[in-house]
């Protein structure tokens, strides 16, 4: 069992064991996640979809340190996180974890650069500048690292938020609708740019609700009132996933990638 977070080929990056979240309103109860197991190894390429409400949001926050779990076991790269404090979760998410949300999340008065390097700063990177300039180029975006977010398209502005999630070169990243603010062309230069980390060998989950989204993706998870009802994955280059109804303890490692 390794407790350090160091990756291993044979270990999955995300292990998720018969996880529950509960929430609780007052008095009511509201079961967002109900009994969800999932593996997800390195380099796997994942669309989570499913009706609103059905447990997305849930299970991003958790994969990502943001919350834990109600009750069950959540290992990222071999170590359990299921109860770790918030501190702890926060330098985990800190090292591990690369978001990128819907509405860019960029701090608005500052440069495509700092807002890259900042997080740097936080999980005391070194070479934080180089590091930050290497991603904005991964994101092809190097001739406008001076620019402010105002001073950038829409299809840029994620450009820098996939680059300020690369500079920390996380295990994963997570990206919630990240072209649901975005016209389709532009969003469809954001799923390139994704399916080049991909080729690269990131690790990438994206929620979407739009199939043709998920079709960049290798292997789609749907949900439906907190539970997995479908687990289909594709070989590169095959045809896109087709949905088979999944037991809904779906756990299987989906890395038809060879
Ligand atoms: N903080 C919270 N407190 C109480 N209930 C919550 C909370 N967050 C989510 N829920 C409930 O948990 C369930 C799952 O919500 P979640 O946000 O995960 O859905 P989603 O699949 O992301 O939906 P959407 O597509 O609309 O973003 C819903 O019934 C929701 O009302
Ligand atoms: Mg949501």
């Amino acid at each position: 069992m390794i407790s350090d977070g160091a990756p291993s080929a044979a270990q999955p990056v995300i292990e998720l064991i018969d996880l529950h979240k509960i929430y609780r309103v007052g008095t009511e109860l509201v079961y967002a996640l109900r009994g969800t197991s999932l593996k997800i190894f390195e380099n796997e390429y994942v669309a989570i979809m499913g009706p609103s409400g059905s447990g997305k949001s849930t299970m991003m926050n958790i994969l990502g340190c943001l919350d834990v779990s109600t009750k069950g076991i959540y290992r990222l790269r071999g170590q359990d996180v299921s109860r770790l404090s918030q501190s702890k979760l926060a330098r985990i998410r800190g090292r591990q974890i690369g978001f990128v949300f819907q509405s860019f999340e960029l701090l608005g008065r500052t440069t495509a650069l700092k807002n890259v390097e900042l997080p740097l700063r936080y999980s005391r990177t070194r070479h934080r500048r180089r590091r930050a300039l290497d991603a904005l180029e991964r994101v092809n975006l190097a001739d406008r690292a001076h620019h402010r977010p105002n001073q950038l398209s829409g299809g840029q502005k994620q450009r820098v938020a996939i680059a300020r999630a690369l500079a920390q070169q996380p295990a994963i990243i997570l990206a919630d609708e990240p072209t649901g603010n975005l016209d389709s062309a532009t969003g469809e230069e954001i799923m390139d740019v994704f399916d080049t980390l991909y080729a690269e060998g990131q690790t990438i989950i994206i929620v979407t609700h739009e199939d043709h989204i998920a079709e960049h993706c290798r292997r789609v998870i749907k949900l439906k009132d907190g539970q997995i009802v479908v687990d289909t994955s594709r070989s590169p280059g095959g045809p896109p996933a087709t949905p088979d109804e999944a037991p809904t303890d779906a756990d299987r490692p989906g890395a038809a990638v060879s």
